[in-house]
């Protein structure tokens, strides 16, 4: 077994105690140029300013225009992070890209690395929708722990605008493009920035939320039909994965605050992926987390699906709210069905510390 690494019946738990561990060194962002308002978007379907904030708290969203692919941005938060962070590109051992809306099925995350020049590191996607940073920036973490990877890039990055129904007022005003990255690199395992994990899948309740492959069939040989590649547009039943994230989100963190010690009182920040602002204050009042600690960026961009997590972290490093130390309690949660909780402390870039 790997060290620290307890395995349970329900899925991967983790409590940092010895091995390397990982630090959260640097962060950076980049989002889409053009902003849609939910009056813009009430030109283009049956909706209102009122009711997408008063259900949801977003008040706008970015949509990538075409000289802004998803390698693009992914591309341009990877480097704002390796500026943060004081690396060089070359430096970087590993790039996890998190996306659900890849340039490329086969991986975006080797066009990425081209990109920004890191030809040493080796480059994939993980795809877990909304939950998709945080399984990688877990999944990270078991690379650096192990030894196997001194320095890696997370990133994080969705253009869902792709593969909404924009004729569908229930999920069309949700979703918004972005892309963000978070720098790690090994340290001591008493320095660690991830102090625990806990995740979860239940695919017994795909059909909640699905962007799965469309049923077009292209005649081959007599009554042999192939398979054509393309997406069906996002489908949700919303009310269904609103319950589900009301009841798993506390849960998983309440499990994760037990597991690894932690007392509600002792964090700094919660950091949640950001679906809708009634979810984050459902949590927020389960632990009794003022307002002010709940971190919230949804008026401005709504759901970037796997950047929402990282976006958030940039924001609040970047103006100051996380500092060197702090400690965040974040959960990742979306389709597959797929939830995951982890306790991070923020080290920031080695000046900074
Ligand atoms: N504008 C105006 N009216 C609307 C809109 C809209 N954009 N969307 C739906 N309505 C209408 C519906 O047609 C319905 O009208 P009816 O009663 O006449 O049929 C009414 O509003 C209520 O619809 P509901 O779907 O019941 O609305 P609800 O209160 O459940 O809110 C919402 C919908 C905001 C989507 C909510 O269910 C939710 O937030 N769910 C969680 C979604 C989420 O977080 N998804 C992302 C998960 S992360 C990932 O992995 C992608």
């Amino acid at each position: 077994m790997p060290l620290g690494v307890s395995h349970s019946l329900t899925g991967p738990d983790y409590r940092a105690s010895s091995g390397f561990g990982m630090a959260l060194v640097g962060c950076g962002s980049a989002l889409p140029a053009a902003s849609i308002s939910n009056a813009d978007l009430s030109q283009r379907v049956e909706t209102s300013d009122d009711w997408i904030r008063s259900r949801t708290g977003i008040g706008a969203r970015r949509i990538s225009g075409q000289d802004e692919p998803l390698t693009v941005l992914a591309s341009r938060a990877a480097e704002a992070a390796l500026a943060h962070a004081g690396w060089q590109a070359s430096e970087v051992d590993l790039i996890l890209l998190a996306t659900s809306s890849p340039d490329d099925l086969f991986g975006t995350a080797p066009r990425v690395q081209a990109a920004i020049g890191a030809s040493g590191a080796v480059a994939f996607d993980l795809t877990a929708a909304c939950s998709g940073f945080l399984f990688a920036l877990v999944t990270a973490g078991q690379y650096i722990a192990s030894g196997a990877v001194r320095r890696a890039l997370v990133i994080g990055a969705d253009q869902l605008s792709r593969w909404v129904d924009w004729d569908d007022r229930r999920t069309c005003v949700l979703f918004g493009d972005g892309a963000a990255a978070v720098a790690v690199q090994a340290c001591a395992a008493e320095q660690t920035g991830l102090l625990g994990f806990r995740m979860r899948s239940d695919g017994s309740r795909n059909a909640c939320l699905t962007l799965a492959q469309s049923d077009d069939r292209e005649p081959l040989l007599g009554a042999l039909s192939a398979q054509k590649g393309g997406f069906a547009p996002i489908h949700m039943n919303g009310q269904e994965v609103y319950k589900f994230a009301v009841r798993e989100v506390p849960q998983i963190l309440a499990e994760l605050l037990e597991h690894t010690g932690t007392r509600a009182e002792q964090l700094d920040w919660l950091l949640l992926h950001q679906a809708n602002q009634r979810i984050l204050d459902a949590v927020a009042e389960r632990f009794a987390m003022p307002q002010e600690q709940v971190l919230s960026n949804l008026a401005h961009y709504g759901n970037t699906s796997a950047a929402t997590i990282p976006l958030m972290l940039d924001e609040a490093v970047r103006d100051g709210r996380v500092q060197a130390g702090h400690l965040l309690a974040s959960s990742g949660f979306g389709a597959g069905l797929s939830w995951g909780a982890a306790l991070l402390r923020w080290s920031g870039p080695p000046a900074a510390t």
